[in-house]
């Protein structure tokens, strides 16, 4: 993805169309709220009393944290990358909701390193994030350190190495009928030929240094298993976002229909275990 327009606005109430933000769900209100609306809904849901104070680690361009805030909350969100700070402070500066907020602020800070000064917290999140950071069991433990005796983990994250062959087939027919239709962004057409294109499929998914970078599910999973008592787990839809990125279909009614059922889709495979889900939800109390 290029580089975002000077006043892109990552804001759940402030939903508009950014054509140049192709490949980011961003660029159309109902992709953005199918997306980044069904993270805020998911950790919304597990916040733990009416106003309390949170830390959301890797915050991005902080939507979540912003909506945090407005809901009360006294939020924290920091992140390693400058750029996307620089873009939430600026957000909330210019949010219309600001009197009636909890307090806000941003900080740039690598978590590994980041020093939290004595202050406690009653909500630690991670959305998407600890599966970027080295160690996520050191990860884990420090936020154990960092929450009051009763506090609590919401962890939404990515499992990259939960994707196989039956959810790379259902991508690929999904991603096929687009692209034959015209409705699919794609550098390089997928061919008729599935045994050679689901195979690509998978190549490009585990490939691009994933096995360095990324931690695996169960390097996650278990430190948040071992040292909090677990509230909530489930597994969410998450390929779909892959296909949002290419969804080029020109009638806004039918791309509106279209990605609803698709998301939906995704889910009933996910319920009848028919693909292997690659987002967890996990909720962990002190
Ligand atoms: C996939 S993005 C998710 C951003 C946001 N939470 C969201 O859901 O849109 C991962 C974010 O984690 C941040 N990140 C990665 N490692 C980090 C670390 N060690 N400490 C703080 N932030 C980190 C990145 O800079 C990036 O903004």
């Amino acid at each position: 993805m290029g580089e975002p327009p000077r006043d892109f606005t990552p804001d759940l109430r402030r939903l508009k169309v950014w054509p140049t933000m192709e490949s980011s769900p961003w660029r159309q209100p109902y992709l953005a709220d199918l997306t980044y609306g069904e993270m805020y809904r998911l950790a919304n849901a597990f916040v733990p009393g009416r106003k309390v104070r949170i830390l959301e680690v890797g915050c991005g361009q902080g939507f979540l944290s912003l909506e945090l805030a407005r809901k009360g909350h006294d939020v924290l969100g920091i992140d390693v990358d400058e750029k996307v700070v620089k873009t939430a402070r600026r957000v909330m500066k210019s949010d219309a909701y600001k009197s009636n907020r909890g307090t806000l602020e941003y900080q740039v800070s690598d978590f590994s390193s980041w020093n939290n000064l004595g202050k406690l917290y009653d909500l630690v999140i991670f959305n998407r994030v600890l599966h970027h950071i080295p160690r996520p069991n050191k990860a884990v433990d420090k936020v154990k350190h960092l929450l009051t005796s009763r506090g609590r983990i919401i962890c939404i994250e990515y499992a990259y190495d939960r994707f196989e062959r039956r959810s790379a087939t259902w991508f690929y027919h999904i991603r096929r009928v687009l692209e034959q239709a015209g409705w699919f962004a794609s550098y390089k057409r997928l061919s008729d030929n599935i045994q050679v294109s689901v195979n690509r499929i998978m190549k490009d998914w585990h490939g691009h240094g994933r096995k360095e970078r990324l931690n695996r599910f169960k390097e996650m999973h278990e430190p948040l298993r071992k040292l909090f008592r677990e509230r909530h787990f489930s597994w969410e839809p998450y390929i779909f976002w892959d296909i949002f990125m290419g969804l080029r279909i020109p009638s806004v009614e039918t791309e509106i229909g279209f990605a609803r059922s698709l998301k939906a889709m995704e889910k009933a495979l996910i319920e009848k275990a028919a693909i292997s889900p690659i987002l967890f939800c996990f909720v962990g109390d002190v």
